[in-house]
């Protein structure tokens, strides 16, 4: 008993000793560095400038409303999901039949290209732009026509009007577009979606739609709120609200559109995602003050790419991307060495990158590094 307690205190105290040797060594000079330099600290996790994510995760208020329905975890989704899309089809001041919840947005873009293409056909599409429904579409014998940006990298809807065939079953459009952040302006695409309706079905993909400030801007919800049909709107939990890994998303078409979303849909979706979602949506302060640390966090990398001389272009969502004039994959490696995950190559952008943005502190240590490699 004494020799087994003289031994967990030996322990014990060499425990402490060697904390008290590691921890604040690094701490004292972490701090000193800072204090004689100003410079930012690399933080001691992997900083995630990739995926577009919410750097804060999700909001207080959806954590809550998760620990408080833990228990209800053993029951089916029906009461909560219809809960769910009641608050999402009145706050875009539709009727229920004409909103459809799916585990992330990702689960919509697929079940809309399986609608429009399940006779083949071609699918147009802007390049470069996000791959998940160009693939899927593919995988099922569609044929993909590219048509690539226009030299002030945004959108060619002209060119886009040009490439449409007999066979084209679905121009899809994210607005704004990843991996560049540019952004048509409402009328513009309004104009476009009504005319390209009439002979296929246009699905935009709103997923950073939160993020935009430009007056200009519009959603194409209001299209669906007019009653039109060939027009699927997209939009996600997945970015502003910070619930990516927990799988919710949304579509807006003619009650039609949304039965048939409906009735091919193989999912289903985990209560506590939709409890999340739910309290998120009708949280206003969360989302004000993610849009204010993304603008933040902008500020501080198109400094850097001022500073730098580099390329880029105006950024619209929440992910900045700019020409580093290098091959991506080393300036990718280093970063990642340095502690930084960004987004990888976008073809036929090569030597382009996006990085999301990330907390401002976290966006300060990333501008720091990359001065420090590649200035
Ligand atoms: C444009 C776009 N659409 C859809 C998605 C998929 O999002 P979700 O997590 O809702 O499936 C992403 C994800 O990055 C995206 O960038």
């Amino acid at each position: 008993m004494t020799q087994s307690i003289t031994r967990r205190q030996a322990l014990f105290r060499s425990s402490l000793l060697l904390g008290a040797a590691a921890m604040p060594r690094t701490l004292t000079a972490a701090l000193q560095e800072k204090q004689s330099t100003g410079l930012a600290t690399r933080p001691d996790y992997i900083i995630r400038a990739g995926t577009n994510e919410n750097p804060y995760g999700m909001s207080r208020v959806a954590l809550n409303a998760i620990y408080n329905n833990l228990d209800k975890s053993s029951h089916y989704n029906f009461r909560v999901r219809q809960e769910l899309h009641q608050v999402i089809a009145d706050l875009n001041q539709l009727p229920k039949d004409q909103v459809t919840i799916g585990s992330g947005s990702g689960e919509i873009l697929e079940i809309a290209s399986l609608i429009a293409n399940m006779d083949r056909g071609s699918v147009v599409t802007p390049d470069p732009t996000f791959q998940q429904i160009l693939r899927y579409s593919s995988s099922m014998g569609s044929e993909i026509i590219r048509v690539p940006v226009r030299s002030d990298m945004n959108i060619d809807l002209a060119a886009m009007k040009r490439a449409i065939r007999k066979d084209t079953r679905l121009v899809y459009i994210v607005n704004p577009n990843n991996p560049i952040p540019s952004m048509v302006a409402k009328k513009e695409l309004e104009e476009f979606v009504l005319e390209v309706s009439k002979k296929c079905m246009v699905l935009i993909d709103e997923a950073y739609y939160e993020f935009v400030d430009d007056p200009s801007y519009g959603s194409m919800i209001d299209l669906v709120r007019e009653g039109h049909k060939n027009i699927l709107v997209s939009r996600t939990a997945s970015k502003i609200h910070g619930m990516a890994g927990l799988r919710i998303g949304f579509g807006f078409a003619h009650a039609d559109h949304i039965k048939e979303i409906g009735a091919k849909g193989t999912g289903s979706l985990s209560i506590l995602a939709i409890t999340a979602a739910t309290a998120s949506y009708q949280d206003n302060e969360f989302q004000n003050y993610t849009r204010r640390k993304v603008r933040e966090s902008k500020l501080i990398v198109e400094d850097m790419v001022q500073e730098l001389g580099l390329n880029t272009t105006k950024s619209h969502a929440n992910f900045v991307f700019f020409d580093t004039g290098r091959e991506l994959r080393s300036v990718n490696q280093k970063l990642l060495e340095k502690g930084i995950k960004v987004g990888r190559p976008f073809a036929p952008f090569d030597t382009w990158s996006r990085v999301s943005m990330v907390k401002p502190e976290d966006m300060k240590y990333y501008a720091q590094t990359y001065k420090q490699l590649f200035g």
